[in-house]
């Protein structure tokens, strides 16, 4: 035993001569202080990690036997299924990781809000944060058209040809991303491409990026309150304890529990009523039968509400076009919270009544505006999808102003619970 001890070391420290391991395992591990009083919301960021390791290592198994060939991905994907050696506890791993990773993403981000994590000086972690979102958005969109089925199809078909509502650009627009006037072979094989390497690629370097920025300022807590500002004797944050080994023992409790939850999704519900695995795309595309009702997977359905309920024409411009354009407002306006937020504290626990107000009507609107879009449109559901579209950006619009008149309380020297 001591002479194998004996040999790691040694070699632990070759390395070292070599490449700043331990400087790197301590300033990001050992010796990196966290906020002690992180709580339940602060899972959510190792756990999108989680999945992320999840989607990569299952999609590169899937790749082995899938085809990205108009003629041959529906079946090459039902191989996979019934004859390929645990390929279906594969497929379905992968199928459910993304539906998880989006509620790991939107936990993580809910928690932004509330805790006012994207305020200064966090902004750039925010900003990192909202790239990783809109590159998550495009790799599962052009995931979506592997399988080949009539979702696959027609939702590429749909959200390609929104892009021709773009005045004078829009048709070439469209033919540019699809490679062809219509969702094709030529489209499989570029999505295929961007699904499995630029994709992946952009979001994996954006994770350590956004690890490296959070490493620069420091994690914020529940209590909003900067915790390098007071340090002991020993240069360590007083309200600091280390990443490894309380936070690494801390996380892993959440990773078991996490993947308790997950395995009974990926064993029990892998379709979850339609919402996970769309009804539709166990049916192979077909250009020539349109689905009596197309609809985005669950994550997009928000912004797919936003988009359908843009039915009127003004400024001239159509309501089609508005739609495209205040989807896209919709995903990107997020972009903008550090500094439409001008209250004086950061976390929830000591904002005023207006501002948690406007947080739980901007969570009913998220949610009301994501069933709608699961469901076909009808008179009274696009009202009601018009008006929460309202409430929707107004808890954007207003918030410079919300902030500033909310009544906040004092904050706190030191982190509280
Ligand atoms: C693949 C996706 C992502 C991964 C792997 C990831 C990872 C992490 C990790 C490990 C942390 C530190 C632990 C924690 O605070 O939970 C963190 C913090 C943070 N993330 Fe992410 N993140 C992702 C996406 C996002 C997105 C989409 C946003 C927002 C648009 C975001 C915004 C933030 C912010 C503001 C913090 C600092 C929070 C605080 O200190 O209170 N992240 N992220």
């Amino acid at each position: 035993m001591g002479f194998i001890v004996k040999q790691l070391t040694g070699l632990r420290d070759w390395v070292d001569d070599r490449f700043p391991l331990l400087s790197l395992w301590n300033d990001h591990m050992g010796q990196y202080y966290a906020p002690k009083n992180l709580n339940f919301w602060y899972y959510f960021g190792v756990l999108s990690m989680v999945v992320l390791v999840i989607q990569i290592v299952t999609g590169i198994w899937l790749v082995m036997n899938y085809k990205p060939d108009a003629n041959l991905a529906f079946a090459s994907v039902e191989y996979i299924m019934r004859d390929v050696d645990w390929g279906w506890l594969i497929r379905y791993m992968h199928s459910t990781g993304a539906s998880f990773f989006f509620i790991v993403v939107y936990m993580h981000m809910f928690r932004g809000l509330m805790y006012g994590s994207y305020k200064q000086p966090r902004e750039l972690i925010w900003i990192l944060g909202m790239f990783i979102y809109l590159s998550l958005m495009a790799e599962a969109f052009f995931g979506y058209l592997l399988p080949w089925g009539q979702m696959s199809f027609w939702g590429a078909q749909v959200i390609t040809s929104l892009f021709g509502a773009v005045p004078v650009v829009g048709e070439q627009l469209a033919e540019l991303i699809r490679g062809d006037y219509v969702i094709s072979d030529i489209t499989l094989n570029r999505f295929f491409s961007f699904h499995v390497i630029a994709l992946p690629f952009a979001i994996a370097g954006l994770v350590v990026l956004h690890i490296i920025a959070l490493h620069e300022v420091g994690s914020n807590n529940p209590d909003g309150v900067e915790i390098k500002k007071l340090k002991g004797p020993n240069g360590k944050p007083l309200d600091g304890i280390p990443f490894h080994p309380y936070y690494t023992v801390h996380d892993s409790v959440a990773v078991v529990v996490f993947l308790m939850l997950f395995s009974a999704v990926v064993f029990f519900a892998p379709e979850m009523g339609g919402y996970f695995l769309e009804y539709n795309n166990f049916i192979p595309a077909d250009p020539m039968k349109t689905p009596l009702h197309i609809a985005p997977v669950w994550y997009f359905t928000p912004f797919y509400s936003i988009l359908r309920a843009n039915t009127v024409n003004f400024f001239g411009i159509d309501g089609k076009l508005w739609g495209v354009i205040f989807m896209g407002l919709g995903t990107v306006i997020f972009f903008l919270l550090p500094w439409l937020d001008r209250s004086p504290v950061r976390s929830i626990r000591y904002r005023g009544p207006i501002y948690k107000l406007a947080l739980t009507l901007f969570v009913v609107s998220f949610l009301i505006l994501g069933w709608l879009g699961t469901l076909p449109p009808t008179e009274g559901r696009t009202l009601t999808a018009q008006i929460f579209t309202v409430v929707y950006f107004l808890f954007f619009i207003l918030m410079p102003w919300y902030t500033k008149i909310d009544k906040t309380k004092p904050v706190p020297e030191r982190v509280t619970r």
